[in-house]
């Protein structure tokens, strides 16, 4: 820990070594005649060394750019905060259309409902189908909570006011996004990258809410569950600084098993490059033709994917719990998600979430403690 802390401070530093040299040497100069030269001069020499700063600093970002250096590692990342509770998994894919929306809100279904956690959505996706999915129609006013949340300086005193309840499921807070989050992310993004955005480090903000004890308690939260979108958005990189766990959705197609090893691999090269300390959880099957055993084709491309995580993610497992492609799973408009559905459907859907969440729990070491015997 304290390593790290000294690696951040050591490229902080040498990123600025041509500052702090001028200003060593100047700034006592300054100090020693500050009678004789007066106010009006340290002011213009305030504004020489603001240029200088932009001067250095535009040369660094030219050079970087210039070089095709991937930006997201333009400045080092600080260490990672001590974070142990609640536990946090990020539902993520670089693919899109494969079901992470449907996995995560029946998920925190089970989670809330089945084993009696208190669970955080976070909506990570400008198109905000998390939201859509779980927001009462009315309560459209907090419909980008994550744009809050995302540009806050500082932690807040309370959560309350910023996180929405989702009252279909008791237990289940989110915070929601909308179209808008585009724009607060390429916002944040390159103010960051031109050195104008003050507060914590922009790819970190989710992280410095979610390692707050205080704020999490109040909430009594168990897990986080966080929705990614298809992409390395500002959004993804929070997620991927302050999540525990990943857990990757997948048809079982051919055509879908080479981005997993794509995937996997730009994981871990990311994983070094922003300082991230996730563990990849597993690969699961979705929209299979069947819920409990792969068919037909479905079975080479579980074997491709078998082999892409041995290569690249050892400690992650291809889940054996699969979501079939059902129409009531899909959830055409205006009905419930599958887990809240009545008759033979929410049957099977809670029984598929039900043990998917086990699945997820064993992998995350958390403990459904009574609920399963209490049954
Ligand atoms: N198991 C499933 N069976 C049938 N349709 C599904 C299933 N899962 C998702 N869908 C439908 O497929 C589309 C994409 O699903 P979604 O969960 O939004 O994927 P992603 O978040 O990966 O883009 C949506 O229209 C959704 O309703
Ligand atoms: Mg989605």
């Amino acid at each position: 820990m304290i390593d790290d802390w000294i690696a951040w401070v050591y490229a902080t530093v040498s990123e600025n070594i041509g500052i702090i040299i001028v200003n060593a040497a100047i700034l006592p100069l300054l100090a020693l005649f500050r009678r004789v030269i007066g106010r009006s001069i340290k002011a213009v020499f305030d504004w020489v060394n603001a240029a200088l700063f932009s001067f250095h600093h535009h040369l660094r970002l030219r050079r970087h750019v210039r070089n095709k250096q991937p930006l997201w590692d333009y400045r080092k990342a600080p260490p990672q905060r001590k974070r142990s509770h609640p536990k946090t998994l990020t539902v993520m894919n670089f693919k899109g259309g494969v079901g992470k929306t449907t996995i995560a809100a029946n998920l925190a279904a089970s989670f809330a409902l089945k084993y009696d956690k208190r669970v955080l959505l976070i909506d990570l996706d400008y198109q905000g189908s998390l939201s859509d999915l779980l927001q009462d129609a009315q309560n459209t006013d907090d419909a980008n909570l994550l744009s809050e949340w995302l540009s806050w300086k500082k932690v807040p005193a309370s959560l309350s006011d910023h996180v929405s309840t989702v009252s279909s499921i008791e237990g289940v807070d989110i915070v929601t996004s909308a179209y808008a989050l585009t724009e607060t992310e390429e916002n944040l993004f390159q103010r960051w990258l031109l050195n104008y955005e003050e507060g914590p480090d922009v790819r970190t903000r989710i992280e410095l809410i979610l390692s707050n004890q205080k704020l999490m308690q109040e909430r009594g939260y168990d897990i986080v569950i966080m929705d990614a979108p298809p992409r390395l958005s500002l959004s993804s990189v929070n997620a991927l600084r302050a999540t525990d766990h990943i857990l990757i959705p997948s048809k079982l197609q051919e055509l879908s098993t080479k981005p997993i090893a794509q995937m996997l691999r730009n994981l871990r090269e990311f994983q070094e490059r922003i300082d991230a300390n996730f563990k990849i959880s597993g690969v699961i099957g979705s929209m299979t033709q069947k819920e409990k055993q792969v068919s037909g084709n479905e079975t080479f491309a579980s074997e491709r994917i078998k082999e892409a995580l041995a290569e690249y993610a050892p400690e992650a497992k291809f889940y054996r719990q699969l979501i079939p492609n059902r129409v009531w799973l899909g959830r055409p408009p205006s009905a419930p998600i599958g887990y809240l559905l009545s008759g033979h459907d929410g049957q099977v859907a809670r029984e598929i979430f039900d043990q998917l969440a086990l699945e997820v729990m064993a992998s995350m070491e958390i403990y459904p403690e009574m609920q399963i015997a209490a049954e």
